[in-house]
């Protein structure tokens, strides 16, 4: 994908125009920025996924059993007949996971790095419908599919913002509106991290969000500190070796801040174990139960793909890869896999190609180690045959 070639996508702005002005700054309204656009899915169809055991949904009723009534999945049957005549909205997430044309949505986001996209959440909502005015910490593109979506904008929030009183729901208590649009199927509105906004349907309308992950200061301070912990011997401590006699055996004295930064910065500072900690967290499946694996043996792989057998990546897997020095991180799910830089153009296939099959795997076939990641792949989940 050329960064400087004008999107229809992004309105005719380029990648690189994109993410200077607007990326985690400011909203963006693009009309037909997919012209024409068809959701690949009816209403009854995403409320056929909705009664889904493995599936997460939820309805939000405004005029419900209380104010802004939120009900979890999976649903039963009779769900939707008795469901008010307007006000309400479904919300199913991950749905890119399950309905591949919805995943293939994913390829317009190809200029920004695919670890950062968590899923692709359709929501229906009857006339009036909507979740009320609220902030996400996350960046999201709102793909309107089917009807039409009113979506107001207001102020930038923190976690200051007032809320409403509500066990399950964070909707602001005070909705500063600004901009206010229209969405026709096809348009689609960007929006920051922290930007209120109010969405509510104007006639039957679906709406898809592309969401983005990005872990808290938080997380990556307590994921990270955890994973580094795996690695430090008991016998590792803090040490004063060199300490000078103390006029106050009660006071801290600011030379152990100078010895505990030490120890912080030696481990901390590690790029290696950092950068292998950041692959195998931000590709973490949200379904980790749909990344089985099948046990496979490396002759029996050759011969399925020597029968023409495919193989494709588990839509539930996420994949990432990454340089370290000369060699290689491949990044699977969770895990990390260290590899030898000539597997490059392998790792690139494995993480992009739709398919696998004998022909853009040869050469990675009589490679020893190319062979071996293949077949850990398919025994991971990570990789399936297309026709299970
Ligand atoms: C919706 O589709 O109704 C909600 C999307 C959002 O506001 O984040
Ligand atoms: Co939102």
């Amino acid at each position: 994908m050329n960064a400087d070639s004008p999107l229809q996508l992004l309105g005719g702005l380029t990648a690189r125009e994109f993410l200077r002005d607007y990326w985690q700054k400011k909203p963006l309204l693009i009309r037909q920025a997919i012209p024409d656009f068809e959701s690949p899915l009816t209403p009854d169809e995403l409320a056929g996924l909705s009664l889904e055991e493995e599936i997460e949904s939820r309805l939000v009723i405004e005029h419900g059993e209380q104010p802004w009534e939120l009900r979890r999945g999976p649903f039963a049957e009779d769900t939707y007949q008795n469901l008010p005549e307007r006000d309400w909205t479904l919300l199913v997430q991950a749905v890119d996971q399950f309905i591949p044309e919805v995943a293939e949505l994913l390829e317009h986001f190809h200029f920004l790095p695919s670890w950062r996209i968590d899923d692709v959440m359709i929501s229906f909502a009857a006339p009036g419908g909507g979740v009320g005015p609220h902030f996400d910490n996350y960046d999201v593109f709102l793909l309107q599919g089917y009807g039409q979506r009113r979506w107001r904008l207001g102020q930038m929030c923190d976690g200051d913002s007032a809320l409403l009183e509500h066990a399950d729901l964070r909707i602001l208590a005070d909705f500063q509106g600004s901009d206010e649009w229209v969405l026709e199927p096809g348009d689609m509105l960007y929006l920051p991290p922290r930007l209120a906004h109010f969405g509510t349907a104007e006639d039957d309308c679906m709406t898809y969000s592309i969401g983005f992950r990005a872990p808290s200061a938080a997380e990556v301070l307590t994921h990270f500190t955890d994973f580094l912990a795996q690695f430090l011997a008991d016998e590792e401590r803090y040490s004063d070796a060199g300490q000078q006699p103390v006029s106050d055996p009660y006071q801290i004295q600011h030379d152990v801040l100078e010895r505990l930064k030490a120890l912080l910065a030696e481990h901390m500072g590690d790029e290696r174990l950092l950068l292998t900690w950041f692959g195998q967290f931000m590709t973490e499946p949200r379904y980790p139960e749909r990344i089985a694996g099948t046990p496979i043996e490396e002759q029996e792989l050759l011969d399925a793909l020597a029968q023409g057998a495919l193989l494709i990546r588990n839509p539930s897997a996420r994949l990432a890869w990454s340089e370290v020095d000369e060699d290689l991180l491949l990044f699977a799910s969770g895990n990390s896999r260290l590899l030898p830089g000539n597997l490059r153009e392998l790792l690139r296939t494995l993480c992009a190609a739709d398919a696998l099959h004998l022909e853009n795997l040869e050469p990675w076939l009589r490679d020893d180690e190319g062979r071996k990641l293949v077949c850990e792949l398919v025994k991971q989940g990570s990789l399936e045959f297309a026709d299970e």
